[in-house]
């Protein structure tokens, strides 16, 4: 292991044997941390090559259990997204892909701090199953194109104890250590295309557009290195995706957008991931072909019927998504109005992030619940005119006062005199 930190300390590139040596001996213990942190340390300086990353990814594939998807008929593809606030792209999605028949087995996780996750969201549709034995899964999928479980199996274990090792060690970002860290979960979970929607902004993981595009770069590289056909969509994080923030409230909006609503960012860039996915599923030829025929297919209830097949097959109440009044509720609405006049230039994503797990519908730590009601309503976004004392959000709380929450969205809106353009939402596609 010495040699190994000293060759990469100065530049040097690893070989296949180097780095199976070092995933699979600190997976079992046999490495210590301190040796492993002078080499993700080494990997931060350094870099690694296209060839080195993909190898690094493949050992942290290896160094678990993989799911089989063999038993599921037809081209599986998933998506995935590197987080952000007001995300419910999951929910329009799935259902929008299964709608023309491509499978969709989805593995998701829950949230912790400022983004939410898929399965806490998921859970505010009373009686919603997410635990289900792998056969069930891969019978739901076989039946309705789309399951939604929580993550079984061992995936990736390197890739979890490595990645605590550097969120510890200040070696999270390094490009080669996160676009494999992603990888390798995403690879193991079985699906032979992957798309995913790489956030850009503020409210990013990555700030700027050039490391949004390296990171993207980085991760088809590595998709395509092993032989999985993959698509990045570069997209903005400068403000919360759609209009609503929380758990309850993602899923209307969500359902609202497969019931035909133009919410336009979110039905925009749901209809770019779903194309991407459908063609890499050999569904469509082209781009163009797949926009059109999914767009219908918001329109005509069809993609809206996957969502229903979705969460009656998992037990959950449908009488929940046919009637959006139905879901859990927040004891109160809550103003937070304007300071002052003017256009809003800015809107901290992490911060109304922050606002609203102070609500409860986030996780501060592991073991917190999740309060499915609470959450947030935008009334404005980037480039809107705001009057003063005209409110640019909506708290839906259990605490009438909720004031840290209000402070936090106040700090989160920035208002400028001149008039402010509204963002890109779609950068490029990287393929
Ligand atoms: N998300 C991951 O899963 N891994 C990283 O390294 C960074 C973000």
């Amino acid at each position: 292991m010495y040699d190994i930190i000293v060759k990469k300390r100065d530049g040097g590139e690893l070989t296949k044997e180097e780095i199976y040596f070092f995933v699979d001996g600190y997976t079992k213990g046999d490495i210590p941390d301190y040796q492993a942190s002078a080499l993700t340390m080494a990997i931060y300086f350094q870099g690694m090559t296209q060839e080195e990353t993909a190898t690094l990814t493949q050992a942290m594939v290896d160094s678990g259990e993989t799911i089989d998807l063999s038993a599921i008929k037809g081209h599986k593809v998933d998506k995935h997204s590197t987080g952000g606030v007001g995300d419910k792209v999951t929910f329009i999605v799935g259902p929008l892909v299964a709608s023309v028949g491509v499978p969709v087995a989805k593995m998701s996780g829950r949230g912790l701090g400022h983004t939410g996750g898929t399965l806490d969201k998921l859970e505010s549709i009373k009686g919603l199953e997410i635990e289900m034995t792998k056969d069930q899964f891969i019978h739901n999928v076989n039946t309705h194109k789309l399951a939604v479980a929580g993550q079984t199996g061992n995936l990736a274990p390197a890739d979890k104890k490595l990645y605590a090792l550097r969120d510890v060690t200040g070696t999270v970002d390094s490009l080669p250590l996160i676009a494999g860290s992603i990888m390798s979960k995403k690879l193991a979970s079985g699906a032979d295309g992957i798309v995913l929607d790489v956030k850009t902004g503020s409210g990013a993981f990555m700030k700027t557009l050039e490391d949004s595009k390296n990171l993207a770069q980085e991760m088809v590289n590595i998709g395509n290195n092993l032989g999985r056909q993959t698509v990045a969509v570069i997209s903005d994080m400068n403000q919360p995706l759609g209009f609503e923030v929380g758990n309850a409230n993602e899923i209307k909006e969500a359902a609202e957008i497969l019931q035909g609503k133009n919410v336009e960012d979110l039905r925009e860039l749901s209809l770019e991931l779903a194309s991407h996915m459908t063609v890499l599923a050999e569904v469509f030829t082209s781009y163009e072909e797949a926009y059109e025929a999914l767009a219908k297919n918001l329109e005509n209830g069809k993609a809206f019927q996957s969502l229903r097949n979705l969460v009656e097959a998992q037990n959950g109440d449908v009488s929940m998504i046919d009637n959006l009044d139905n879901l859990p509720k927040a004891k109160y609405k809550i103003d937070v109005k304007a300071e002052k006049s003017g256009y809003v230039a800015a809107i901290d994503a992490e911060s109304i992030g922050i606002a609203a797990m102070y609500l409860g519908a986030g996780r501060a730590t592991k073991d917190d619940e999740i309060n499915h009601g609470v959450g947030i309503t935008l009334n404005k976004k980037i480039g809107d005119w705001v009057e003063e004392g005209e409110a640019l959000v909506v708290l839906q709380s259990d605490d009438e006062d909720s004031q840290a929450s209000i402070t936090k969205v106040l700090d989160a809106y920035s208002i400028a005199e001149e008039k402010v353009e509204k963002p890109t939402l779609i950068y490029t596609v990287i393929k």
